[in-house]
């Protein structure tokens, strides 16, 4: 009998299994996903085809489109660069591989057992597991559900995984696309645009919402939307896709514009529309659970389903689809079944999408704080007055601190540009102690870095910043 099983083995799972068997619970992790040698592929969507493949291969073209376009800024001629698209992609099987060995690694030193299977859940108590045919049932007195999510799929563009494909084969490619239409404007598509549009592809970003990136800054989302485009982004707001034909030469993708039909052609067309959790046949029938309107297992701020002894964590459950969010739930999980009282600040979960710059955020935006009535006052600090940020070349972008009106605490911190996801990092900090933004303008910050900016808008929320010249930046007297 176990203590904890976990179904699914990605950030959420994973880390839930290393915490419990580090509180001395008895743990076994089922994994359905196995590698060529037959063995548990451990790390979930994350590791083999999400988060870490995706920042490889931005790296990668980060540093490819470096060569051709920005080197020479610095006064570095490269006279010949040349690009091998199959070193690349081995180098970022390189990575992934090294992580998930790692994670398999880390069971073992844990004392973890691993199944490989496919896991339902019979009830609280038992879980069964099939693999090669062969089914085994499981007990234990906690089950722990992480079994992650997939892409959504849309019928006007099934994929058919050659030439319209999803964000798995699009880490993938094996040439690089000339032209490629890419169906959702949010992070995949984003960060898989960058990609492909640094290595030489022709991209058309196709999304159905007026709006770039609702959920970010206004203003950063505007300086993002047109540093994209800079770069060769075709970003197309507005756009509902009616249909796709495929045929041997190319796909063709129609859409509606302003109730006007357009088409395009592409070599590939990537679906990037958002996940849906992965639910199908996990319960037995006899299993007392409904599920939300989007197939999300319903679970309570401690991530305890309807039914007692199971939980359910990461991109399952409700809440944003991130890794880290998944793995803190994963903890808070475990650390609650070994009796302790931990919970997670959802409020304090970091938003990023990798493109670059950077774009991140924490906390609420100024939209936000205006539609729920709460007195705010901001400063912000472009990157282009920043000591190292200029050294660099990395000048777009700009920090913005919000900060309650009256007691001055920190209520979001946004950021576009270079290391945004860092200096968000250390405002999520500042809130977690509760700092104001007094607390963060009087907070040494190493001279030169780019984190000072961060520093500059929290000085600038009172009025304190020293390298601004405009009006608005003088202290207000008491
Ligand atoms: P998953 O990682 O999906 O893992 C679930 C695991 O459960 C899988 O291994 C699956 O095989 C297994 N499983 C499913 N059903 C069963 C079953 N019945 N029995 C046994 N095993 C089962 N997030 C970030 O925070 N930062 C990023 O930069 C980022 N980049 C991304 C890039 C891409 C291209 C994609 C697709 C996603 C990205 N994400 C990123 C999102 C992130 O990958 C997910 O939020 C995260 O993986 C969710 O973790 P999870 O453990 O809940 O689920
Ligand atoms: P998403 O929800 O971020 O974006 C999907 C986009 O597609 C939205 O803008 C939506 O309006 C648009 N869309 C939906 N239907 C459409 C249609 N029919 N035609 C055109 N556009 C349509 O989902 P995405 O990008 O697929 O990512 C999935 C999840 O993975 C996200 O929730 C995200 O949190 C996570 N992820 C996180 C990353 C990060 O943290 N850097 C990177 C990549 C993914």
């Amino acid at each position: 009998m176990y203590d904890v099983v976990i179904l699914g083995s990605g950030p959420a799972g994973y880390v839930a299994a290393i915490r419990a068997s580090q509180l001395g619970l008895k743990t076994a992790c089922v994994e359905k996903t196995v590698d060529t040698d037959g063995e548990s592929k451990f790390g979930g969507t994350c590791l083999n085809v999400g988060c870490i493949p995706s920042k490889a291969l931005l790296d990668s073209s980060h540093k490819y489109t470096e060569t051709l376009n920005h080197f020479s800024d610095h006064g570095i001629e490269v006279l010949k660069s040349k690009l091998d698209l199959s070193k690349m992609m081995d180098r970022k099987n390189k990575v992934v591989n090294q992580l998930t060995s790692g994670v398999s690694g880390l069971f073992k030193v844990n004392n973890i057992t691993p199944i490989i299977g496919e896991a339902k859940v019979l009830g609280p108590t038992q879980v069964e597991v099939t693999f090669d045919g062969k089914s085994q049932v499981i007990s234990t007195k906690h089950v722990v559900i992480a079994t992650g999510s997939s892409p959504i799929e849309i019928p006007v563009a099934s994929v058919d995984q050659e030439n319209i494909v999803n964000s798995t084969e699009a880490l993938a490619f094996d040439s690089v696309p000339k032209k490629l239409v890419i169906i959702g404007a949010g992070a995949i598509g984003l960060e898989l645009g960058s990609i492909w549009v640094r290595l030489g592809s022709e991209v058309t970003v196709l999304e159905t919402m007026e709006e770039f990136l609702p959920m970010a800054d206004k203003r950063i989302a505007r300086e993002v939307l047109r540093e994209l485009k800079k770069q060769g982004l075709e970003i197309n707001l507005g756009c509902k896709v009616t249909s796709t034909e495929s045929n041997p030469k190319e796909v063709k993708v129609h859409y509606e514009k302003d109730d006007e039909p357009h088409v395009l052609g592409a070599d590939k067309v990537i679906v990037a529309v958002g996940r849906k959790p992965n639910i199908s046949n996990l319960f037995d029938e006899n299993c007392d659970i409904t599920f939300d309107e989007k197939g999300f297992i319903p679970v309570n701020n401690f991530c305890e389903t309807s039914i007692e002894n199971i939980w359910a964590i990461g991109d399952v459950v409700r809440g944003p689809m991130l890794a880290h969010k998944a793995s803190e739930e994963g903890v808070m999980v475990v650390e609650r079944i070994a009796g302790r009282d931990i919970q997670i600040k959802y409020d304090l979960i970091p938003s990023v999408i990798y493109t670059h710059p950077e774009v991140a955020w924490v906390g609420r935006n100024e939209a936000q704080l205006s539609e729920e009535g709460v007195e705010f006052k901001t400063g912000s600090f472009p990157f282009v007055a920043n000591g190292r940020a200029l050294a660099a070349g990395e000048t777009p972008g700009f920090v913005k601190v919000i900060a309650d009106k009256e007691t001055d605490l920190v209520l979001g911190v946004h950021a576009f540009g270079p290391s945004a996801a860092d200096i968000v990092q250390q405002g999520i900090l500042a809130m977690e102690l509760g700092a104001s933004a007094e607390d963060l303008g009087s907070t040494i910050f190493s001279h030169p870095s780019v984190s000072e900016a961060l520093h500059e808008a929290a000085l600038a929320v009172n009025g304190q910043a020293i390298h601004i010249g405009n009006k608005k930046n003088k202290t207000k007297k008491n």
